[in-house]
């Protein structure tokens, strides 16, 4: 099926504000349609972490954009809430256990969780990009039940092999493997290339 070029991001009251910033600065980039729900403890956490308090696409990304549209969270009658309304998928980043227990659970109360009922039962791609630590028995059972509906759970789990130098490689690395994931183009340095040298038997 042709791509629609529509993708839903649902940010949720997980700590990891910083990824869902440049996640949507990077699919505003690549010129996709942002359909953007943040949930209110998403909304309390993008204030704590990123001291953005208004949910435009000037305060969300730091300029004007079309392609940015904000839906409110209890709005059940917005498009996303539709599996009538075509998308190429949906990410939640980052997806509290909160979140993920819900919609581990079918729930559909708000318009989070329901846009992502919505994406599992078109079978279209769900990117869950949890974060806790540790993870206690409950959160890894509702990992697994999402997965097994079709999800990818892509946790928020930066890797060290391409040597990050800052917060924001490390940010890019984890924002680099979703938008591969969403087959959106994008110029991230996430590619391992190889290294020369082995390591010394001494
Ligand atoms: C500063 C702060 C950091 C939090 N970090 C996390 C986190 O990393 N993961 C998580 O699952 N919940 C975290 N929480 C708790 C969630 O915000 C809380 O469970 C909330 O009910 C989630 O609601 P939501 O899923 O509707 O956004 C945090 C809360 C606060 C205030």
């Amino acid at each position: 099926m042709d791509r629609s070029n529509q993708i839903v991001v649902g940010v949720t009251g997980a700590s990891g504000g910083p990824y869902a910033l440049r996640l949507l600065d990077c699919l505003d980039q690549a010129g996709v349609d942002v359909h953007l729900i943040v949930s209110p403890h998403g909304r309390r956490l993008l204030a704590d972490e990123c001291d953005v308090r208004v949910m435009d696409p000037e305060h969300l990304i730091g300029r004007a954009s079309t392609h940015v549209r904000v839906y409110a969270f209890n709005d059940i009658g917005a498009l996303p809430a539709s599996g009538s309304f075509r998308t190429d998928g949906m990410v939640i980043c980052p997806c509290s256990s909160n979140t993920l227990g819900a919609v581990a659970s079918g729930l559909g109360d708000n318009l989070i969780t329901r846009a992502a009922h919505v994406t599992l039962k078109e079978s279209r791609r769900l990117i869950v990009v949890h974060r806790e630590m540790p993870l206690n028995g409950i959160d890894l059972e509702n990992l697994v039940r999402l997965q097994r509906a079709g999800a990818v759970i892509c946790p928020a789990s930066p890797g060290f092999y391409l040597r990050p130098g800052t917060v924001g490689e490390l940010i890019d690395f984890v924002v680099g493997r979703v938008l591969d994931l969403l087959d959106v183009p994008h110029t991230l340095d996430v590619r391992w290339k190889g290294r020369a040298g082995g390591i010394s038997e001494a």
